[in-house]
């Protein structure tokens, strides 16, 4: 893989004047920051990424092969951009598509924008924590040959929880439809690279497979990767798409840590092989504490295939303290900053970035927190409250709720709204998404009935709620 980044700094060293954008014109004490110097524009010999034919062209062919997709796809957009375009690329405006009703935000987003129709899938949820489950592939087959015209199935695997589907038996069942199978993988960029860690979507036999590099591996912040694994979705659909939803200026030094990223992970293997055991250990650890519970149990190899234990998912099992407590514990206490809270649950992400130092601090603050509550069980007195991660119900999939759908999204998206307090909202059609953020998996779509569990919910976790505005909601008008 070509090092993007140090072509960027030899340039810088050349000596060319920048009669070009960007506007911090390379200046080393730019108010743009020290990356000034290699942030540039398409000039001559860095390639296009919109029409790559030299560089670029061959880091996005290199990724692919290590990866072992058909074709990659860089993205300065997050995965947000590449699931916009697979959705876009894979089925035509107006489509009827399966949705894994887990699916993060951009997934609706990109059903508003392709007028699409949803049917979902909805998950179990584990009795003990309230993590949703992944679809089966028995949940695809039924539901499709409930309704043939389904084009699409579109799924998260792994979740933020870690929770990993079984892609091959869910490609399978799309297949023998006709539907391509899209996975949003924005959470396990690290799996082609792990043995002991579910099996990624790209080898598993799905069609697009969107990966965020910025979570789980050493990338930044809206690095990611679009796959595309067959033919069933051609390629300059993709690229059509990608036109639209990326930006026409994407930025050199996003492309260039996307190539370091990988670069790392192809020469230096033994990291995610370290990673692995470390992880192990670390679980073996958490998993024979009494008090607190760890989502997915002790190692990598259990239940490797279902689950990605690189997610440290710790909760109370004796229901004391909740999500948020654990989450106001962890930062207040002991200076460590969780992913997020939901429900009954603290989420901390893990990557072969992670140091052994980082890991044992984790321990010793679960060891002591573990240590606390068997001592004196109960609702803790200053766990903290947490802070902008930490919703208190957070989980927006909830047992045995599938609103009802009374307009697509895109229909309620067009409609003449209007604004009710929450406590009027029962009944009446949302107009907005409406979910936490993290996760961005929508407890209310646009479109759909507010029934009595949705506008508890409205009415108890309104603050934590977007879409919901100084206890108020826009309903469709009428
Ligand atoms: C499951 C899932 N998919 C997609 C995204 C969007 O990823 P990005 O932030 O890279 O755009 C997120 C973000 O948290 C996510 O959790």
């Amino acid at each position: 893989m070509i090092d993007l980044r140090r072509q960027l700094r030899d340039y810088a060293g050349e000596g060319w004047y920048p009669f070009h954008m960007p506007g911090h014109k390379r200046a080393a004490d730019s108010p743009a920051g020290p990356d000034a110097a290699i942030d540039i524009t398409e000039i001559d010999g860095f390639d296009d990424l919109h029409h790559p034919a030299g560089i670029l062209d061959e880091m996005q062919k290199d990724a692919a092969r290590l990866i072992g997709s058909g074709t990659c796809r860089f993205l300065v957009n997050g995965s947000t951009a590449g699931i916009l375009a697979a959705v876009r690329a894979a089925v035509p405006k107006g489509s009827a598509v399966l949705v894994d009703r887990r699916c993060h935000l951009s997934v609706y987003h990109a059903l508003i924008l392709g007028e699409l129709v949803p049917h979902y899938l909805y998950p179990a949820t584990d009795p003990e924590t309230g993590i949703a489950s992944a679809p089966t592939a028995a949940d695809v087959r039924n539901a499709l040959e409930a309704a043939p015209e389904l084009r699409a199935v579109i799924i998260t695997s792994p979740s933020y929880e870690g929770v990993a589907a079984d892609v091959r038996g869910i490609a399978e069942a799309a297949h023998a439809h006709g539907a391509c199978l899209i996975v949003d993988e924005a959470h396990g960029a690290h799996l082609p690279f792990m043995d002991m860690f579910p099996e990624s979507a790209v080898r598993a036999g799905a069609d697009l497979v969107v990966q965020s590099l910025h979570k789980t591996m050493p990338a930044l912040t809206q690095c990611a990767l679009l796959h595309n694994c067959s033919d069933r979705v051609p390629q300059e659909r993709i690229d059509a798409a990608l036109d639209i939803f990326q930006t026409s200026s994407p930025s050199y030094v996003l492309m260039a840590s996307i190539g370091n990223a990988l670069r790392w992970a192809e020469e230096e293997p033994e990291r995610f092989t370290a990673y692995g055991e470390r992880i192990c250990r670390l679980r073996g650890k958490l998993a024979k504490l009494e008090r607190i519970g760890l989502f997915g149990g002790a190692g990598p190899a259990v239940e490797a295939s279902a689950y990605d234990p690189g997610k440290i998912v710790l909760y109370d099992r004796g229901g004391a303290w909740d999500g948020r407590a654990l989450y106001g514990r962890l930062r207040e206490e002991y200076r460590l900053q969780p992913e997020m809270a939901a429900g009954r649950y603290v989420v901390l992400m893990t990557s072969p970035a992670d140091t052994d130092e980082g890991f044992k601090r984790l321990l010793a603050a679960a060891c002591e927190i573990d240590r606390e509550l068997c001592e004196s069980p109960g609702v803790p007195a200053d766990a903290g409250s947490g802070s902008g991660n930490a919703p208190a119900e957070g989980a927006a999939v909830r047992p045995g709720h599938s609103p009802e759908r009374v307009l697509t999204p895109a229909e309620a998206e067009d409609h003449e709204k209007e604004t009710v307090p929450v406590e009027k909202a029962e009944g009446r059609i949302c107009g907005d998404l409406i979910y936490c953020y993290p996760p961005g998996i929508p407890l209310l779509v646009p479109g759909e009935r507010i029934g009595a569990e949705e506008a508890r919910a409205l009415a108890a976790e309104a603050a934590e709620l977007r879409g919901v505005r100084e206890g108020k909601v826009r309903v469709i008008h009428g």
